[in-house]
């Protein structure tokens, strides 16, 4: 199930705590739109000078990341790929207990559901993959796209929330249906495929029809795309587009 999007404001009082792992530079955006929606917020950062500049909007800077995941009931994870993410929940372990884990790093449907065992044996409430598609300015806009998969129950529970980052989608409980959801949307169309002619699988029109307002039709219409897929190479990239790069292809495999 696909669920339409919008973005919401909420008086401050009803926002709740909120963690943030991982402030580069999309991890920063993000951290800094909970602040401007009145949410407690707490960073976290391998280098901790990057908490800096959001200590000093109002975020509180845990010292080490398993502090940060213990001071907020959701934990949003935005950090370079999924070994960056499975070193990192290594050191968290139990102290994500009874929290609502969001990771939005980019990594494989198998990466998701990998997550989402290790955040169920630790006693986590929830987990949720999320994938991103756009560039870290057009967070807590419309014109940045989130879709999500994972637990039901913590999707409800924090929808409100998430909406607050951009154009929301849920994609069903299977955590790695947002991960397919994100290749299958930023994926070039295979070059055998790229004529808008082309039959045997549909894909040119399957693309040119899921991205209505696209002016060549083979790639999404959000606005900075092309910067964003031109940044990709120096990037790892999920596992299935062809492209992965040695760091992405994770441990868990
Ligand atoms: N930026 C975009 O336009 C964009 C768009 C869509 C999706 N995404 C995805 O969003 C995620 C974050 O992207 P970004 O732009 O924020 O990347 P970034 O600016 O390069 O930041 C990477 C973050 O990961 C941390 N990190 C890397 N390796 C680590 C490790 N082994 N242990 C702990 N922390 C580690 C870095 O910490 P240090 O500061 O200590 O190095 C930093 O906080 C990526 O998965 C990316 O593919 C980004």
């Amino acid at each position: 199930m696909t669920i339409a999007s919008d973005t919401t404001t909420r008086p401050a009082a009803e926002a709740g705590p909120v963690t943030v792992l991982g402030l580069g530079a999309m991890g920063s955006a993000i951290a800094r739109t909970f602040l401007d929606h009145g949410h407690p917020t707490t960073v976290w950062n391998r280098t901790a000078a990057k908490t800096a500049p959001l200590a000093d909007a109002g975020a509180t800077a845990a010292p080490t990341a398993a502090e940060a995941v213990a001071a907020s009931p959701l934990v949003v994870v935005a950090l370079l790929d999924s070994a960056a993410v499975e070193e990192v929940l290594a050191s968290v372990g139990t102290a994500v207990s009874g929290r609502t884990l969001v990771n939005l790093t980019s990594g494989s449907p198998s990466q998701a559901r990998a997550n989402e065992r290790w955040a169920r044996e630790h006693g986590a409430a929830g987990y949720l993959d999320g994938k991103i598609m756009g560039d870290p300015p057009y967070v807590g806009t419309p014109d940045i796209l989130f879709p999500f998969s994972g637990s039901d129950t913590a999707f409800a529970a924090h929808e409100t929330t998430l909406r607050e980052l951009g154009t929301v989608t849920y994609h069903g409980e299977e955590p790695g249906a947002a991960a397919v959801e994100f290749m299958a949307q930023v994926s070039p169309p295979p070059t055998s495929c790229s004529s808008a002619t082309c039959t045997p699988c549909g894909c040119s029109a399957k693309k040119a029809s899921t991205w209505p307002g696209s002016p060549s039709g083979s790639a999404p219409p959000w606005p900075s795309f092309r910067r964003y897929w031109a940044r990709w190479p120096k990037r790892s990239r999920p596992v299935g587009t062809g492209r992965t790069s040695a760091r992405s292809t994770s441990r868990r495999h």
